[in-house]
C-alpha cells in the first residue's frame, strides 16, 4: 500500500514537495525469519525506522507474540505478525524492502557453507513467494551462505520472470561494521568517523577489507595490517565461538540489517549519495556477483562502484579469493536449477 507521493517516484515536484514538508512515503518492510536471534531485534531496530509504515514479521512460529510486543512500542509503524506458509503471500504483498533472516546459523566447528543444504531449500521457498506476490520488492538476504544464497535467489527470479538485478542484494554489513571497530580500535581514531570499504564474499577469504582506503589515516604497520584483516575475515567465526553452541551473530547483525535496510529505504526515497558495500550482481571482476560499493537509488542498485586502488596485499587477497567465491556462485545456481 503505498501513498500518492510514494507512487510518483518520476515525479521530482511531488518528491520536493514531499521532503519541504517533512513527510516521507509509506512503505512496507516484510522481515522473513521474524522471530529469531536476528530477526527479533531487527524487527525492533525497523519498528524505530521512521521510514517504515508497515512492518510485517513473518516466521514458521512465534510471530505473533513478537509482533504484539514490538507493536507497543510508540513509533510510526503498523506492525502484523504472519504464521505459517498460508500467510506468507499476506506478508509479502506491497513489500518495498524484503529482509530475509530466515534460516539455521553456524555451530563451533562449522563453515557457512555447511548451512547450505538446509538454508538453500529455505532461500529458494521464500524467494518463490516473493517473486509470486511482491515481485518489485529490494530484497536483502542475510540467511548463510550469502555467497549462493543471493545466487539462488537470482535464479528463482529469473525462472519466475521477474528477475531484476537491481533489486537484489547480499547483505555484507556486518563485515563492514567489523572492519570500521577492529580498524578504529588500532588506528586510535573515532570510530563514528571511520570508512572502510570490504569487497568480495561473506565467507572466511572471500571477505576482503580494503583497510588501504580506509578512512581517517593512519600509519598502521603491515603486520597490523594482516592482523585486521585476519580479524575481519573471521569475526563471523569468533561470535560463533565466543557463543559456544548457542549460535552466530545476532545483535551485531541485527545492527547491521537495519542499517543496511535504511539505506535502501533512503534511496528508494530519493535521499542522494546513498553508498553501502553489498554483494551484488557485478562486473567489477569477471565473477557475476561480488561485493564492493553501491550507489543506492529510487530502483534499488543505482550503480555498482570499482574497487579503486588496491595494495599489493590486498591485489594478493582479492586473487585468492576468486576460485572459493566462484564455486560458492556456483553451487547456488547449480541448486536453483537442479531443484
Ligand atoms: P535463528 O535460528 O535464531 O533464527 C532463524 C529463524 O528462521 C527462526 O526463527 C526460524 O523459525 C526461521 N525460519 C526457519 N525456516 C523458515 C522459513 N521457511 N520461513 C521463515 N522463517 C524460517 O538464526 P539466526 O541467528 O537469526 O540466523 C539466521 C541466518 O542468518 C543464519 O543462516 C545465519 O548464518 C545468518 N547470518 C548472516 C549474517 C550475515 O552477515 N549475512 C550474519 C549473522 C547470521
Ligand atoms: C557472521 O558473519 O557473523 C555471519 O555470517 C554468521 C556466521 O556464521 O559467522
Amino acid at each position: 500500500v503505498r501513498s500518492a507521493v510514494s507512487r510518483s517516484s518520476s515525479s521530482n515536484h511531488l518528491l520536493t514537495r514531499t521532503f519541504a514538508t517533512e513527510s516521507v512515503p509509506e512503505r512496507k518492510v516484510a522481515v522473513l525469519g521474524a522471530a529469531g536471534g536476528i530477526g527479533q531485534p531487527l524487527a525492533l531496530l525497523m519498528k524505530l525506522n521512521p521510514l517504515v509504515s508497515k512492518l510485517a514479521l513473518y516466521d514458521i512460529g512465534a510471530t505473533p507474540g513478537v509482533a504484539a510486543d514490538v507493536g507497543h512500542v510508540n513509533t510510526r509503524s503498523e506492525v502484523t505478525g504472519y504464521m505459517g506458509e498460508e500467510q506468507l503471500g499476506k506478508a509479502l504483498e506491497g513489500s518495498d524492502v524484503v529482509i530475509i533472516p530466515a534460516g539455521v546459523p553456524r555451530k563451533p566447528g562449522m563453515t557457512r557453507d555447511d548451512l547450505f543444504n538446509i538454508n538453500a531449500g529455505i532461500v529458494k521457498s521464500l524467494c518463490t513467494a516473493i517473486a509470486k506476490y511482491c515481485p518489485n520488492a529490494l530484497v536483502n538476504m542475510i540467511s548463510n551462505p550469502v555467497n549462493s544464497t543471493v545466487p539462488i535467489a537470482a535464479e528463482v527470479f529469473k525462472k519466475a520472470g521477474t528477475y531484476d538485478e537491481k533489486k537484489l542484494f547480499g547483505v555484507t554489513t556486518l563485515d563492514v561494521v567489523r572492519a570500521k571497530t577492529f580498524y578504529a580500535g588500532k588506528a586510535n581514531v573515532p570510530v563514528a568517523e571511520v570508512n572502510v570499504p570490504v569487497v568480495g564474499g561473506h565467507a572466511g577469504i572471500t571477505i576482503l577489507p580494503l583497510f588501504s582506503q580506509a578512512t581517517p589515516k593512519a600509519n598502521l604497520t603491515d603486520d597490523t595490517i594482516v592482523a585486521l584483516t585476519k580479524r575481519t575475515q573471521d569475526g563471523g567465526t569468533e561470535v560463533v565461538e565466543a557463543k559456544a553452541g548457542k549460535g552466530s551473530a545476532t545483535l551485531s547483525m541485527a545492527y547491521a540489517g537495519a542499517l543496511f535496510a535504511d539505506a535502501c529505504l533512503k534511496g528508494l526515497n530519493g535521499v542522494p549519495d546513498v553508498v553501502e558495500c553489498s554483494f551484488v550482481q557485478s562486473t567489477v571482476t569477471e565473477l557475476p556477483f561480488f561485493a564492493s560499493k553501491v550507489k543506492l537509488g529510487k530502483n534499488g542498485v543505482e550503480s555498482v562502484l570499482d574497487l579503486g586502488p588496491l595494495s599489493d596485499f590486498e591485489k594478493e587477497g582479492l586473487e585468492k579469493l576468486m576460485p572459493e567465491l566462484k564455486a560458492s556462485i556456483e553451487k547456488g545456481i547449480q541448486f536453483a536449477n537442479a531443484n
